[in-house]
């Protein structure tokens, strides 16, 4: 008779973590989705959606990049995992941001949204970075991460690019009202900074390692990127 394997208590609270990370970037679309079926979005439901697609994917890209710096300050390893989680989700929400673009606001008309994108420079800087997130998720997987070596830490930097071009996104689209973009610009900023305080003075040593890195373990990337 076939065994019915139940996930062991261990294993469950190894996953917790994750498990809430996904329940933290899934709830407000399940908020979205019960306000769009209960009339309750607002007489521009079409701005609704972007607002609330376009701050869930700077937050969770924001998020994914505080994860090292916690847990090298907090000393908790268990944060670790949670910045693939993150990161993907931060895709997904992208993704969802794009395709309202695409066809709630411009109706599928690429003549139109060529146009805006060589136009109108906050969606020029949007789309960038939504194309740096691209080869993000596409090697986000274990076999990619192997198969790159030390230029999966190289390519996986993007976040930090795909994370500047969100904010200066979103600082030349709110016209009047700077708090919000200023305040992401500012966390980005220290996220950014706590990153470069953190790299190696160049010696010979750091160049010897330049020139003959050894490939990552998953331990280095996740103290690396
Ligand atoms: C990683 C990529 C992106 C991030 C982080 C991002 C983030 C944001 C944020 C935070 C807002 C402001 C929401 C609000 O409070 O009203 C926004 C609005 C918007 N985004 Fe994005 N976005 C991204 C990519 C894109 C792309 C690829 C497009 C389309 C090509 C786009 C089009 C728009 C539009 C049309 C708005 C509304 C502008 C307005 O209110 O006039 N975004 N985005």
């Amino acid at each position: 008779m076939a065994q019915v394997q139940h996930p062991s208590r261990a294993g469950i609270r190894r996953r917790t973590p994750q498990i809430g990370a996904i329940a933290l970037a899934s709830a407000p679309l399940l908020v979205l989705v019960v306000r769009a079926a209960t009339g309750r979005l607002s007489a521009n439901p079409i701005e609704d959606v972007t607002h609330v697609t376009g701050e869930w994917t700077l937050r969770l890209l924001i998020l994914t990049l505080a994860i090292t710096p916690l847990r090298r300050w907090l000393g908790w390893g268990w944060l670790a995992p949670l910045r693939r989680t993150l990161g993907l989700a931060a895709f997904g929400w992208a993704c969802l941001h794009l395709l309202t673009w695409v066809a709630l606001d411009q109706f599928f008309d690429w003549r139109a949204m060529l146009e805006d994108v060589l136009e109108r420079r906050f969606i020029t800087v949007g789309m960038a970075a939504f194309l740096c997130l691209v080869p993000l998720a596409i090697t986000s997987t274990r076999a990619w991460m192997k198969r790159l070596g030390p230029r999966w830490i190289r390519l996986h930097k993007l976040a930090y690019v795909a994370a500047l071009f969100g904010v200066l996104h979103y600082v030349w689209l709110a016209k009047a009202d700077l708090l919000a973009p200023l305040v992401y610009a500012a966390i980005l900023g220290l996220l950014l900074g706590s990153r470069l305080a953190r790299l190696p003075r160049p010696g010979p040593a750091a160049v010897a390692g330049q020139l003959h890195p050894p490939p990552p373990s998953p331990a280095d990337v996740s103290e690396t990127s």
